[in-house]
Parts: C-alpha cells; structure tokens; sequence
C-alpha cells in the first residue's frame, strides 16, 4: 500500500497552482478602470436658445417667434439696456407687481439668463435704420 501523502501533496500542489493562476487571470483580465472625465464647463450658445426658451415655458406665453399672447418685439423700447432686459426677465413682478410673468429668479441661471437675453433681443424689431437713404421709401 502506497503513502497517501505521496497523491495528496502533489495534488495539494496542482490545486495550489491553479488557484494561483486563476487569480493572476482574474487580476489581469479584468476590464481596465474608465479614465477619469475631465471636468467639463457648461458653455451655452446661441443654439441653446430654443431649448432654453422651450424648456422655461417663455414659448408658450411669448411664442416662438416672440409673436405669441404677450409679444417681445419690444424689447428694445422697454429695457434698452441688457441689464435691465435680465432683471426683467429674472423677476418680472419686482418691476410689474401684478403681471403674470413668472419669477425666475433661482430657477434660471446666470449662463441660461444670458441666452435668453440675446434670444429675446433677436426676436425684436430690427432697430430703425437712421440715416440709411435705402430704407426710406
Ligand atoms: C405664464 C406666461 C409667461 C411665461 C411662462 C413667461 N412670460 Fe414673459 N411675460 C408674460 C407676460 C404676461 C408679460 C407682460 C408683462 C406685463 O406687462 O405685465 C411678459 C413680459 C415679458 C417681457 C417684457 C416684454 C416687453 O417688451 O415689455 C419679456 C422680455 C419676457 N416676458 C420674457 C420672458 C422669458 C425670457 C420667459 C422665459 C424664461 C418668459 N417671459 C416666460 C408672461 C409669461
């Protein structure tokens, strides 16, 4: 009769090795960890604009065209500055106590406000052409 120990080590052994080696597979194959995401700064443009002005709800009351129940083409005439035309925008009750034009304020952005400022300067009459003979009739 054979010394059980002669088997048993060397499958001990054999067993031992295969963990081992299923290990360094386990180490090794995995799948490499994502590189980080560099930080990303939020950047509006002009193309924002749409979204923005979808997304606020100044769509359905000033129409796309800012042509809607309350129009925007006046913008011009009543806030001649763009600061006043942001503050507007941003609390309109703070100027008209009873209007129905929400307040923004805390809810739009500094980078959001700024979009739709310009949007709603876009949306405006074209300033009138002083001193241009063509656009005289
Ligand atoms: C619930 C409807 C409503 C929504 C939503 C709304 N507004 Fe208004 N807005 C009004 C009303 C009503 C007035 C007119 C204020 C007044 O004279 O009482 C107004 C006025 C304005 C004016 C001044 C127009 C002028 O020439 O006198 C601007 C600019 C304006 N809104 C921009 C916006 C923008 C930008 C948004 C989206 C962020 C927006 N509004 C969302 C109802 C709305």
């Amino acid at each position: 009769m054979r010394d059980p120990r002669v088997v048993l080590v060397p499958l001990a052994g054999l067993a031992l090795a295969g963990a081992v080696w299923a290990g360094s597979v386990w180490l090794d194959d995995g799948p490499p960890p994502p590189p980080p995401r560099p930080a990303v700064p939020v950047v509006l443009t002009a193309a924002d604009a749409p979204r923005l002005y979808a997304r606020y709800g100044c769509l359905g009351c000033h129409g796309a065209a800012g042509d809607g129940n309350f129009p925007l083409t006046k913008s011009r005439e009543h806030f001649p500055t763009d600061a006043a035309l942001a503050a507007f925008i941003l609390d309109a009750r703070a100027t008209k106590p009873d209007t129905t034009m929400p307040t923004w304020a805390h809810v739009i952005s500094d980078a959001e406000l700024a979009v739709l400022v310009a949007h709603v300067r876009s949306l405006d009459a074209p300033p009138a052409a002083v001193g241009n003979p063509a656009a005289t009739p």
